[in-house]
């Protein structure tokens, strides 16, 4: 019988994956085959006696210890595009929240509440100049990553009506995931960013990425640009990013990863880490994890995909 141990938020359907007459499944096996897990730190976990494998249900692997893993012969999966559709339609609200004045309109709306709907009428053309946007159409979408998910949110911003640039610290344009060829190719990030009215990140928190969005990265930016981060907290710096606010070089951050100093602005939509929380993504993800472990712990085969 193998074992598999889980840790919390993982979703049952992926658990329907390993085939009970042959697995056993449950969150506090002592001495598990594989683990699989969401969100849960594994960095002080002093591995058991003959783990083999870690599936992690998510696209990065920075809450896995990765290199003590290859040290210890231990195989690390993720599970890329298993989530992207749900970060693609994130971005997407992202995008418009911070194009248009929905968040504050609502506010507005709902400041209404007691008073008569006769005096709602004039109270809202006096006041709702204060909530102009502007549209998406024809703005340029710069996309800083191009995997599974930078790839979908290109798509999406293409069809969209939005001009896409696109680059990659790690691998080639070409060499991108199902990226469509209307999508132009920047030489460096200083060139998306000049050209980019929005920008978003979608690269892996590697020592690469970290603090990719710096003072002199984000003063290459075009005035009053607009910044999402659905990938990971450390790879904007938070204090260069402040002040690019406080300039007006950057119009608004939207992030998944909020921090003192970058919420309760009014040019920052933060978020609590909500890009893959879906149901479907959570099922997606936990279910190609189970595959996976399966796969290797059954077969030793290696399928990251
Ligand atoms: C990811 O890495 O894909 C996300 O962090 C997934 C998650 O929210 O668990």
């Amino acid at each position: 019988m193998y074992k598999i141990r889980t840790y919390n938020t993982i979703a049952i359907e992926g658990l329907d994956q390993f085939p009970r007459d042959r697995y056993e499944v449950a969150s506090e096996i002592a001495e598990p085959d594989g683990i699989l897990l969401r969100s849960a730190s594994l960095h002080e976990l002093e591995f058991p006696k003959g783990l083999k494998a870690i599936a992690r249900a998510g696209a990065g692997v920075n809450n896995v210890p990765v290199q003590r893993c290859t040290e210890q012969g231990i195989v690390v999966f993720n599970s890329p595009g298993a989530n992207a559709n749900a970060v693609k339609e994130l971005v997407m609200a992202g995008l418009l929240l911070s194009s248009r004045g929905i968040y504050a309109g609502m506010n507005f709306a709902a400041g209404m509440a007691n008073i008569s709907s006769d005096e709602m009428g004039p109270m809202m053309e006096a006041q709702k100049k204060q909530f102009k946007g502007q549209e998406l159409m024809g703005k340029t979408l710069g996309v800083i990553g191009l995997g599974a998910i930078g790839s979908n949110v290109a798509n999406m911003a293409l069809n969209m009506g939005m001009n896409v640039i696109g680059f990659d610290p790690a691998i080639s344009v070409d060499a991108a995931w199902r990226l469509p060829s209307q999508v132009q190719k920047a030489e460096n990030i200083q060139q998306l960013l000049g050209r980019s009215d929005y920008v978003t990140l979608h690269v892996p928190a590697i020592p690469a990425t970290q603090n990719l969005l710096n003072k002199d990265t984000l003063a290459t930016l075009k005035q009053g640009a607009r910044v999402l981060n659905f990938a990971r907290g450390s790879i904007v710096n938070s204090a260069d990013m402040i002040e690019a606010l406080d300039a007006g070089t950057v119009a608004c951050y939207v992030t998944d990863f909020p921090e003192p100093g970058l919420i309760n602005r009014t040019d920052v939509l933060a978020m609590p880490h909500i890009g893959a929380s879906t149901s479907e993504a959570e099922a997606n993800c936990a279910i190609m994890g189970a595959q996976q472990l399966v796969e290797f712990i059954e077969h030793g085969n290696i399928r990251n995909s």
